[in-house]
């Protein structure tokens, strides 16, 4: 039937701020995850029968894009799973994908519609920055107001947000993987809990706001002393946020000499970090010698596609 591939991304800018309706710029990476969907006489995915409990994203993608006979569903990752690199996003856009190219009715727009809620059930609450920049790949602001490269606006509840189209230069970044898995609903809900409770919380949702434009400008000037300061100062925030974790902590001081600037990216709470530089041998060495995982990724890839299907190959 019909395979697609997403790719996971990294957040420079703005997560958690985002679920409050504020901005935020991510950047879909070089790892991927593929789908492929095929006949099946019961529902499976990898083989097992789907449960909504193991199998909570593919599910519940199949709730809002199938209405077909059973099927089953294949993935393959190379996106590690609650790293912080958008591997539930992934995953709900290739799947959905291929599920509306079997309708011939595959659009990155309907996908990036359909994974957000998908993400919104499974999550509770969320914001499309994942989905959109899976969908869409390459540099994704999400914003209030539209601007330049405007793509779609979706919208929950009393929120919405314009999801706007951003090319992104050739930056290297290392990411540093904590191997610790964190999921990102609980994590969303203490920071929700923690800005009814707290005016340094509060105030460190609107100080993220207001550093995510100055941050996307100073990307597209070149300008990698600034993006990197900025950065560090969005990994402060979100430790004010009680996001972080000390490994995350530890991988972001290691990289002070190597990088322009370096923060945890994604929901936190372990997951990865992510340091700018030029010299990612250096950047690599550091973040191993505090005990995390590091690889190199390319940014500003490509969004979802379809890709080439045999049943021999699935
Ligand atoms: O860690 P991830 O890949 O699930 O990223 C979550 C980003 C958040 O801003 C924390 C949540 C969201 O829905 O935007």
């Amino acid at each position: 039937m019909k395979r697609c591939s997403a790719p996971g991304k990294i957040i420079l800018f703005g997560e958690h701020a985002v679920v409050f309706g504020k901005p935020a710029f991510a950047l879909a990476i070089d790892l991927r995850i593929t789908s492929t969907l095929s006949a099946s006489t019961q529902y499976l995915v990898n083989g097992r029968p789907m449960k909504k409990q193991y199998h909570m994203y593919v599910s519940s993608a199949l709730d809002q894009a199938w209405d077909g006979p059973p099927v089953e569903v294949v993935t393959r990752s190379q996106i590690p799973s609650g790293s912080g690199l958008g591997s539930s996003a992934a995953v709900t856009v290739a799947t959905i994908a291929a599920m509306l190219a079997e309708k011939g009715r595959f659009q990155a727009e309907a996908v990036a519609r359909k994974a957000f809620e998908v993400e919104l059930a499974v999550q509770g609450r969320a914001s499309p920055t994942d989905t959109s920049t899976s969908s869409n790949g390459h540099g994704v602001l999400v914003a209030q107001e539209k601007m330049d490269g405007f793509l779609w606006r979706i919208e929950s509840g009393d929120k919405s947000w314009s999801i706007h189209h951003r090319e992104v230069p050739e930056f290297t970044f290392v990411i540093g993987y904590t191997g610790i898995h964190a999921s990102t609903g609980p994590l969303v809900a203490g920071v929700k809990a923690l800005v009814d409770s707290s005016r340094d919380a509060a105030k460190a949702v609107d100080r993220i706001a207001e550093l995510v434009m100055d941050g996307v400008n100073a990307m597209e000037k070149g300008d990698k002393a600034k993006v990197g300061r900025l950065m560090a100062e969005n990994h402060q925030l979100l430790n004010t946020l009680g996001v972080g974790h000390a490994m995350l902590d530890r991988a972001v001081e290691a990289c002070g000499p190597v990088s322009y600037g370096a923060k945890m990216t994604g929901a936190g709470g372990g997951g990865s970090m992510i340091a700018l530089t030029d010299d990612p041998t250096g950047a690599s060495k550091a973040i191993a010698s505090t005990g995390c995982t590091p690889f190199t990724v390319k940014v500003g890839c490509e969004g979802v596609r379809l890709e080439p299907y045999a049943r021999r190959d699935s």
